[in-house]
């Protein structure tokens, strides 16, 4: 093992999994020191001083372990590190989730109090590992502990923590263990408490299942036991910080060159469009792409569950609906968010995903003036997405005939975007379909693009075929056209009807 190799692997095993064992042990149980470590004392002021940077502490942390990266001494030192953490706690106690306190006060509070600690404690320390305990620690008390590592690596997209042991993660779509542990389901409680504290929420046993956001905008759903059975779950689905483009869903074989432009024409149009596909299709990615589509000169009002949308817009509108407090107080619906956005001038209404009966508001909306809304819905085909809003309608609860919610769909509907995850992992837009209008009792759906399954495939189980234009010209073209947009008759691969004309 070189330097580096050593070092790395002393750092693993003090940082991550050394204080695996070390919680609950008292401290006639830590080994003596190593010798020579005790002669190095420091002065306290040393590091009660101004805070300096993370780096600096990290680098003199790194520097010790080069000189000393002794087995015992890290052991000792992730034993110390578990108590400090564990008196810490004992007494801050709820100062810690004190949301009056901001973040510079409680750093400051915590070490204080740190600094006290290791001032008592019996096992002589060096000037840095005095410093790397008292950073670790606030680490693991102010920040995510363990899973700050993982916070910080933008390669992982998802972090799965089942129980104190197991944290899983996903790097481009391949999930993977990861060595990071807890110390114990006491420490993963702790850190779940405190991402949830932290953005003003509670978790304990009368509300054991949490949903919150990170101050990046990642994901975080929390649920502790006795529903977990197998120890505190915690899933991150971290908010990726470059969103895909429409260039990377063309390079990515979602979207062809000529759907593209159809897209782009019809946002542009001001149709009214529906993403709809199952789960982690890429609706949410899809209807940021299209978004990208609007004019800079519009007002956008985006409404969601929990942010997502990425606009780059300037003149935009960022609404976020609010689940129900712990009282059952509280709560504003998407559908609230809705009816509010019409009272503020909105050129577009985008909807992050319609579950219920806000899809009701959202198709008044689209039928009384309100163009150009965009919104997701999950369903399996273009017509399920159909029966899907019928059934969200009825969820709305104005006890309306069906066949006038089949008009209010057919009339503001134009255009539903499908994607699909096929077999060989891609995620495809396979069929973008015009809202035509009604027949007898009946939705008429055109597809304008259909992906070609015939085409079968390759060696490697990937799909040959492309979504291809059907050689139908949607009826909405006319719109598109006399608006002025242009829309090349090659999109379609079928002759301008209007060129013939002239
Ligand atoms: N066309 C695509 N090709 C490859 N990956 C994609 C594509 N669209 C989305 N993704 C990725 O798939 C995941 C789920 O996407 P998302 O848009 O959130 O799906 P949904 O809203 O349908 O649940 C994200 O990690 C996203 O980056
Ligand atoms: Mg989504």
């Amino acid at each position: 093992m070189n330097l580096s190799q050593r070092l790395a692997s002393a750092k693993h095993r003090e940082g991550i999994s050394g204080t695996h064992e070390a919680v609950g042990m008292t401290v006639s149980h830590i080994e003596s020191p190593v010798s020579g470590i005790a002669s190095d004392h420091v002065a306290l002021a040393d590091v009660s001083g101004s805070p300096e940077p993370a780096d600096s502490l990290r680098a003199a942390a790194s520097e010790t372990l080069v000189t000393e990266p002794t087995v015992r001494s890290t052991d000792s030192l992730a034993r110390l590190k578990a108590e400090a953490r564990e008196q810490l706690f004992a007494r801050l106690g709820n100062r810690l989730s004190d949301t009056s306190l901001d973040e510079t006060q409680l750093h400051e509070l915590v070490r204080k109090e740190l600094i006290q600690l290791v001032q008592v404690t019996e096992t002589p320390l060096k000037s840095e590992e005095r410093r790397r305990l008292i950073r670790e620690v606030t680490d693991d008390v102010l920040g995510y502990g363990p899973l700050q590592a993982l916070l910080d690596d933008d390669s992982i997209t998802e972090i799965m923590v089942n129980g104190p042991d197991n944290v899983f993660v996903e790097r481009t779509g391949r999930l993977t263990r990861s060595e990071v542990h807890f110390a114990s389901e006491e420490h993963l409680r702790r850190v779940i408490e405190r991402i949830v504290s932290r953005v003003g929420r509670r978790i304990d046993e009368s509300s054991p299942l949490v949903d919150a956001r990170l101050e990046d905008g990642s994901r975080v759903n929390a649920i502790i036991p006795p529903l977990a059975f197998s120890g505190s779950s915690l899933t991150i689905r971290k908010f990726g910080k470059v969103p895909l483009r429409v260039e990377d869903l063309v390079a990515r074989d979602s979207l062809t060159p000529a759907m593209v432009e159809l897209l782009r024409a019809c946002v542009q149009a001001k149709l009214n469009i529906l993403v709809s596909g199952g789960t982690g299709t890429g609706k949410t990615t899809m209807l940021n792409v299209l978004s990208s589509f609007i004019p800079s000169d519009e007002r956008i009002v985006t409404i969601e569950d929990a942010v997502e949308l990425q606009l780059q817009q300037d003149h935009l509108v960022r609404l976020e609906a609010r689940p129900r407090n712990i009282e059952g107080r509280g709560e504003i619906t998407i559908r609230d968010l809705v009816r509010n956005s019409l009272r503020m001038r909105p050129d577009r209404i985008i909807v992050g995903e319609v579950r219920g009966g806000e899809s009701l508001d959202m198709l008044q909306a689209m039928n009384t003036g309100h163009d150009g809304s965009l919104s997701t819905l999950h369903a399996n085909t273009p017509r399920d997405a159909i029966s899907r809003l019928e059934t969200m309608v009825l969820m709305a609860g104005m006890d309306l005939p069906l066949r006038a919610i089949r008009e209010q769909i057919a009339s503001a509907v134009d255009v539903i975007v499908h994607l699909t995850r096929l077999r060989d992992g891609t995620r495809r837009v396979t069929n973008v379909t015009e809202v035509q209008g009604m027949e007898g009792d009946i939705v008429t759906l055109q597809d304008a693009f259909a992906f070609d399954y015939h085409a079968g495939v390759d060696h490697t189980g990937r799909f040959l075929g492309t979504t291809k234009s059907t050689g139908v010209r949607p009826q909405f073209t006319e719109r598109i056209l006399d608006q002025g947009i242009a829309l090349p008759h090659e999109v379609f691969g079928i002759p301008d009807p209007r060129a013939v004309r002239r």
